[in-house]
């Protein structure tokens, strides 16, 4: 017999930079900080959608636009977006993969940000500013799961291939990347510091 394992869903994890990456993410850490004092708007609208924590996602959504440390950030992105779109043998046809929103995600203890995925992009991603040891990873769910229907669950001793979610600790300095309909969420922070991460979607264009 043979078997063998079909429609993969590919994940990128890797350092933004190589070495030399503290000086940027020390400069993002204080403008997020900075950014959520500024942004009385993102403040009322994470009140209402962010319960706990602090988001620019409904208020400032395209920070490389407006800042040239985001905008550095934006530049050493794009490297590693083109490498993730080349495993994943995209086809783009003389369009080239753009940055359209990037945000700040500020969690303090207990906020959290459940189950989701996001829409009219290609590729998307976080970039880790700062991560309490301990604080919660990103989580992602088998895109199938909603098809499961009948299919029993999955043994407890089943290999990393057959399970129906995997976390990614967040780690500081670096990035991760997904294909944009892939449902992921970040549980609870339980730890008595802020997690601060830095979201953005690509699209082709
Ligand atoms: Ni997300």
């Amino acid at each position: 017999m043979t078997l063998r394992s079909w429609f993969a869903t590919p994940i990128y994890a890797a350092p933004l930079q190589p070495r030399g990456g503290e000086r940027l993410r020390a400069d993002l850490e204080d403008e997020c900080r900075r950014l959520r004092d500024f942004d009385a708007a993102g403040r009322r609208w994470s009140a209402r959608h962010y319960p706990g924590g602090y988001t620019s996602y409904a208020s400032m959504n395209e920070l490389h636009r407006f800042s040239s440390t985001f905008a550095t950030l934006e530049r050493r992105l794009l490297p590693h977006v083109r490498r993730f779109a080349h495993e994943l043998a995209f086809d783009l046809g003389g369009r080239s993969l753009q940055l359209t929103d990037l945000w700040v995600n500020i969690m303090p203890p207990t906020a959290a940000h459940s189950l989701h995925l996001h829409p009219l992009s290609c590729i998307s991603g976080t970039y880790y500013v700062a991560t309490p040891r301990g604080c919660p990873g990103l989580k992602f769910e088998d895109p199938r799961l909603d098809r499961f229907m009948a299919a029993p669950p999955r043994k407890a001793s089943a290999s990393a291939a057959r399970r129906t979610h995997v976390t990614y600790p967040a780690t500081a300095g670096s990035v991760i990347l997904f294909e944009s309909w892939l449902r992921h969420e970040v549980v609870a922070n339980r730890v008595d510091a802020e997690r601060i991460s830095i979201s953005f979607n690509f699209n082709w264009a």
